[in-house]
């Protein structure tokens, strides 16, 4: 069986920033990978130094659908590749995109490189769902950041964006987020369908990254 994914969002966080981003790149490259797989999504001024670490996959946060050349400003997928991005996510709520974005952007990515679409809701996962990324991750966006857990505040969005993108596209695996902060809602995550969880300020903001990325997998 495939293990579960932990992807922390580092965000715009200033404890996951620059010197901050190494350090906790650190940590999750010295957690316990038996029973999880980590994925550390990074802001692109830290994804060189965070990604030459080794140990952890460093995913970009965001990447245009644009070629090398006069693009202004945006983030280019093949200079990310080169400077070690492994993955992306798409769509963030905090980053909405439209569906032609999502949909030219993995036209050009390499096979292998994986995009997590994210979605606010079933309907916007379904429609995501048709593009086939390789992950949807949903994520109501009134609990992202507060300190209840999607699979608390509301189990049923999970079961039913993974019913309802199964139905649509079988390959897409799905994840959940928000609010998500220990090892009980990891595991809730699970039960509930999904394949892992998406989540940053339990990570950032805590104080103690290793101690919460212990907490993590413990139930897993
Ligand atoms: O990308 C993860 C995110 O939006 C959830 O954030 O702080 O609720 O874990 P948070």
């Amino acid at each position: 069986m495939v293990k579960p994914l932990i992807v922390v969002n580092f965000k715009t966080y200033d404890s996951a920033s620059g010197e901050r981003a190494i350090e906790l790149a650190k940590a999750m490259r010295d957690a316990d990978h038996s029973k999880a797989t980590f994925v550390a999504v990074v802001s692109a001024f830290d994804l060189c130094e965070t990604a030459k670490l080794g140990g952890v996959e460093v995913w970009s946060q965001h990447l245009d659908p644009v070629g090398q050349g006069g693009y202004t400003g945006w983030l280019e997928p093949n200079t990310a590749i080169e400077r070690g991005a492994r993955g992306t996510i798409i769509n963030h709520a905090e980053h909405k995109v439209d569906l032609g974005h999502v949909e030219q952007l993995l036209s050009m990515l390499p096979d292998g490189f994986p995009v997590c679409a994210c979605a606010a809701d079933v309907e916007e996962a379904k429609a995501l769902a048709i593009l086939n990324p390789d992950f949807i991750a949903v994520e109501p966006p009134e609990l992202i950041g507060g300190d209840i857990s999607v699979t608390t505040a509301d189990p049923q969005i999970v079961t039913d964006t993974v019913n309802a993108v199964k139905s649509v596209n079988p390959n897409v695996r799905i994840l959940c987020g928000a609010g998500v902060k220990n090892g009980e809602d990891v595991a809730k995550a699970i039960e509930l369908g999904s394949e892992g969880v998406l989540l940053a300020s339990g990570v950032t903001k805590s104080g103690h990254p290793s101690v919460v990325l212990a907490d993590l997998v413990s139930k897993l």
